[in-house]
């Protein structure tokens, strides 16, 4: 609605540039989760809505040359007026700095192909592909984005997931890729409280979270403090999807702008960061507090 019509998109424009003003911001970004997508049930949507946006942010750098201007951004590009992804996405890139690819919730309690990976680095060789870092970066430079204008989404944290006990091994102690779970019984994350059951934003009730970030992964007792599987806890390595560092350096070899973690804070000692840093070979200059 804030950029449905000129006049709005005034308003809008009016806004942000006061509020730049005020606080003295070097950048603003802009997380619309997603433009002609419905989301979370009761959103108002246009088919014209990338369409307006991009208006909007061509308003916004003529305005504010030097302002940093970056965009959250899923997996495929903005879709077009008829809910496909755009294919020539090179006006976006024109006007703003950078785009951060949101390349994690890809697996999670909604998913309908057993338990997966939150952020893959890759699904090609994944029974059920819903998406992953790799697929994503393909999409958006296939639709004119340039690489050096993408910063990869790297999350901070995991979903959680019930197996029960039969279904977890598919030998003695080895852990079965993509059992079924029960989303009945999904364990609390750290933000769940107690688990009650409360409304979202459209009135719905809505079960737990089931978001661990990293450092209650460590606090919970399944990692040890240096961020490897604590005792006694079953882990698999999964070739197809890998982590963190792989992320480094595909980061590097993709040419892409960097990375953008979501969210810091749920990192512990840095480690996540640091590891990020070394397979990408920038200094790291975040203090270990
Ligand atoms: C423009 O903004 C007003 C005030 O927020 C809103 O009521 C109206 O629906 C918006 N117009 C469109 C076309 O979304
Ligand atoms: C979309 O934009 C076109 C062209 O500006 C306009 O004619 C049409 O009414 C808009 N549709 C909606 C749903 O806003
Ligand atoms: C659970 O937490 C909610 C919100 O903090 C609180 O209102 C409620 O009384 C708690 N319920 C129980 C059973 O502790
Ligand atoms: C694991 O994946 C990497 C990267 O795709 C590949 O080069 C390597 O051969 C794979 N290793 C195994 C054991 O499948």
């Amino acid at each position: 609605m804030a950029v449905a019509t000129d006049t709005n998109r005034t308003a809008f424009l009016g806004a942000v540039l006061g509020l730049v003003k005020t606080y003295n911001l070097d950048g603003i970004d802009f997380d619309w989760e997603y433009p002609n997508k419905q989301g979370i049930g009761c959103n108002i949507i246009s088919p014209n809505d990338s369409a307006n946006f991009l208006v909007f942010l061509q308003a916004l750098r003529q305005q504010a040359p030097n302002l940093v201007i970056s965009l959250a951004v899923g997996i495929t590009p903005f879709l077009d007026a008829t809910g496909t992804p755009m294919t020539d996405v090179s006006g976006f890139a024109k006007v703003v700095d950078h785009i951060a690819i949101m390349a994690y919730d890809i697996w999670g309690s909604w998913s309908t192909g057993g338990v997966g990976p939150n952020a893959p680095l890759d699904d090609s060789c994944a029974p059920v592909k819903d998406g992953s870092a790799t697929s994503a970066v393909e999409a958006w430079t296939a639709a004119n984005f340039p690489a050096d204008q993408i910063a990869l989404g790297v999350p901070a944290y995991g979903h959680s997931f019930h197996v029960d006990s039969t279904s977890a091994y598919s030998s003695a102690g080895v852990l079965a890729a993509y059992p079924p779970f029960d989303k009945a019984l999904q364990p609390l994350g750290n933000d769940d409280g107690n688990g009650t059951i409360t409304n979202d934003q459209c009135g719905n009730p809505t079960g737990p979270g089931g978001v661990f970030d990293f450092y209650a992964m460590i606090d919970s007792g399944f990692l040890n403090m240096n961020g490897d599987p604590a005792p006694g806890i079953d882990y698999r390595w999964d070739n197809c999807s890998q982590t963190v560092i792989a992320k480094g350096n595909f980061i590097n070899a993709q040419g892409l702008k960097g990375y953008s973690m979501w969210q810091s804070q749920g990192d512990y000692n840095n480690i996540l960061t640091k590891a990020l840093h070394a397979a990408m070979g920038i200094q790291s200059d975040c203090s270990t507090d």
